[in-house]
């Protein structure tokens, strides 16, 4: 099939170079030209586990082309995925206007029958809200169909989501539209599910919306198990083998980061009121997942009494381990306070380094863990890389200044920490200190 997508963000690209694979001729439009010059020679703008190589491929099988030429890509496709960006306003709100930007584009382009799909993540009514758009602004009387098909991808494990998916949520008013993309779904033998395009819309919202409901849910439960001495791993195993809970996403930790999960939260909840309803249960959602942030300052500071003048050595900035994204990474929030106590940051994160240091100001950025940890107060993991999991502990002990670790991510095991000799502090799991 003949696809366009528009958007080179995460998803767009991902999504791109995937139905290239599959065999599809697809143009990848974004306003960018940086990044799109950038893509022609097959450097991603990304960190993304396995997407480079896949670019390359289908750039020199000629299956995949990056342009800034939207309307050229309009009358080339057959198929158009809007994945640009949807970017919060200040109030939590989704920020649609470049959507509409692409569907007034696409309707004074088009000249023969397109289906226009949603990819990036909007809220219930953007589906005909793009309809009316193309109407009014399509000069001739050309058939068209909208469809909406949110994307369910992780970052660090994009590729192999989009290509195994649990489910391909398809949200149709015609045959015609259910057809191409049954077709088009066709190499993947996953299970499509059809639905209308409101409730597919609302589909992704609240799945989203649920997995953060999730996680937060674990984090209060950590809590509770810190107060009466339990186990947060131990009570999230005996929760997810009952199979209407299920284990995944009930990691406790110092809450949830990244450009989904707060940013559709939000959104979720003002279209909600919009609608006319008050959606309270996420507001808690929300508030959990802040104060988790601000309890693990908290817990720091415990370990160290002040953290004046302290240097702390801080192990992982990105949201989640694979990724270079720092967007809405909890390490801003955690950095900043400690920062504002008068602490010392030595940080290392493998991949999110050169973003961070857009953002972070005074941190000393170190070439590897151990850089960070040499005379340092104490260690504090944020991100759960694989690397860290693996790190010589030994090493690190001898590295530090005192033999503290402050571990918002669970990585280590606290008996084995307290047989090395550390003071070890984690989420939810009893510490045995010895006073
Ligand atoms: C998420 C959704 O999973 C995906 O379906 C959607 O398309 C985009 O948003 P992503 O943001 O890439 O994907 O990361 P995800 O793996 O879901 O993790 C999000 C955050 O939750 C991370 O900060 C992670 O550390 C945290 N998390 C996840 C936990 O704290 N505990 C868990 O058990 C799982």
């Amino acid at each position: 099939m003949k696809i366009a997508v528009v958007g080179a963000g995460y998803v767009g690209l991902v999504t791109s170079t995937c139905f290239a694979s599959l065999g599809n001729s697809v143009t990848c439009v974004d306003i960018d030209e940086k990044k799109i010059a950038a893509l022609k020679k097959g450097k991603m703008p990304i960190y993304e586990p396995g997407l480079e190589e896949l670019v390359r491929q289908n750039l020199k099988k000629k299956n995949l082309s990056f342009t800034t030429n939207l309307k050229t890509a309009v009358h080339q496709s057959d198929v158009i995925f809007i994945a640009v960006g949807t970017p919060p306003k200040p109030n939590g709100e989704a920020d649609l206007s470049f959507v509409e930007n692409v569907a007034r584009t696409i309707a004074r382009e088009m000249t023969s029958y397109k289906l226009i799909v949603e990819k990036s993540t909007v809220p219930v009514q953007t589906g005909s809200w793009i309809r009316d758009t193309v109407m009014r602004y399509c000069k001739k009387n050309v058939a068209f169909d909208v469809a909406s098909n949110p994307e369910f991808l992780r970052e660090g494990t994009a590729v192999k989501d989009f290509m195994n998916p649990d489910r391909v949520v398809l949200g149709v008013d015609s045959k015609r539209a259910e057809k191409l993309l049954t077709e088009l779904y066709k190499p993947l033998k996953a299970t499509l599910v059809f639905t209308d395009i409101k409730s597919a819309e609302i589909i992704k919202h609240a799945s989203n919306s649920f997995l953060a409901m999730k996680i937060s849910f674990i984090n209060a439960i950590s809590r509770i198990c810190e107060l009466a001495k339990a186990d947060v791993e131990q009570v999230a195993t005996g929760m997810g083998l009952d199979r209407r809970i299920g284990r995944n996403f009930l990691d406790a930790g110092l809450g949830f980061g990244g450009f989904c999960f707060p940013k559709d939260l939000a959104a979720f909840i003002r279209i909600s009121e919009k609608l006319g309803y008050d959606f309270e249960l996420l507001k808690a959602v929300e508030k959990i997942n802040e104060d988790q942030k601000k309890y693990f300052v908290k817990k720091i500071e415990h370990a160290l009494w002040n953290v004046n003048s302290k240097t702390i050595a801080i192990l992982g900035l990105a949201f989640k381990p694979n990724t270079d994204d720092m967007r809405f990474a909890p390490s801003l929030d955690i950095i900043a306070d400690l920062q504002a106590m008068g602490a010392k940051i030595r940080a290392y994160d493998p991949h999110a380094s050169a973003n961070a240091k857009k953002t972070l100001t005074k941190v000393t950025f170190c070439k590897d863990a151990y850089e960070a940890c040499k005379g340092s107060d104490c260690v504090v993991i944020l991100t759960e890389w694989d690397e860290f999991k693996e790190i010589n502990l030994v090493k690190v002990k001898k590295l530090l200044a005192q033999p503290v670790v402050i571990d918002g991510r669970n990585i280590y095991d606290p008996e084995e920490m307290q047989k090395l000799g550390f003071r070890y502090f984690s989420i939810g799991r009893p510490t045995k200190e010895k006073r």
